[in-house]
């Protein structure tokens, strides 16, 4: 068993941000589990599933064969092969895998997956489940959160950066919704593992964090 880092908290808490560096500065691998997720939803998007349809998500995911290389100490989505990293982070998909991931099998599938990756290497992880499930004896948990304004404005500096049109209240809408989403689906719905850390990022910042979590590591201080 590799050294383990759970990173849980609901969307545009900064969990990629965060992790990503930590991952830097320890020479740990970064695992984005969202990323698996995306590109579930993408795959069932492009059969042109209906996400509300538990018996046909269940059946079609089977067909989708997702696996992760790190190329360029990036971490890279394959989808039955191909590299779909440049279609998972629109918020057509976004809101797809959200819906998608409360689907059993999808989790079974992508868990599994998540746990090889972390019982082979030291790994920061990131998700909604990963303290609470993936991962349960992850040596360090840290629940990351910040306010539904702070991070409808992160998602929506994030968006126009990449030149897309975008509307802060329909951002904001979405995120409250998902995360309603996120916390009450019946599988592993995203909560605070009993024994993660929490940390409100709303007036923290990036390296303030990454900080935080790195002496929490380094030192086992809180
Ligand atoms: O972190 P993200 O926005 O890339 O995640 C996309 C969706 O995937 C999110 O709405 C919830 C789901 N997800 C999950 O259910 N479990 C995880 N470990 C990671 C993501």
């Amino acid at each position: 068993m590799g050294f383990n880092i759970a990173i849980d908290g609901p969307a545009g808490a900064g969990k990629s941000t965060i992790a990503k560096k930590v991952a830097k500065k320890l020479g740990y691998i970064y695992v984005d589990t969202g990323a698996m997720y995306r590109a579930m939803a993408l795959f069932l998007l492009r059969e042109g599933v209906d996400p509300e349809n538990t018996e046909v998500v269940n059946e079609k995911c089977k067909e989708a064969d997702i696996t992760i290389r790190y190329e360029k100490e990036e971490q890279v989505v394959y989808l039955n092969g191909e590299n779909v990293n440049a279609f998972l982070r629109t918020e057509q998909v976004g809101n797809m895998a959200s819906v998608t991931s409360a689907n059993s099998n999808v989790r079974k599938k992508l868990v599994e997956l998540q746990q090889k990756l972390a019982a082979n290497a030291d790994v920061v992880m990131d998700g909604r489940d990963i303290g609470t499930c993936v991962l349960p004896d992850a040596e360090v948990k840290v629940y990351l959160t910040a306010s539904s304004k702070v991070r409808a404005q992160r998602r929506y500096d994030e968006l126009t950066a990449k030149g897309e049109v975008c509307d802060i209240a329909v951002i904001e809408k979405d995120i409250i919704e998902r995360d309603h989403q996120d916390m009450t689906r019946e599988i592993s719905p995203l909560k605070q593992a009993e024994d993660a850390v929490l940390v409100d990022s709303s007036d923290m910042t990036i390296e303030e964090v990454v900080e935080t979590i790195m002496k929490m590591t380094v030192t086992g201080e809180i």
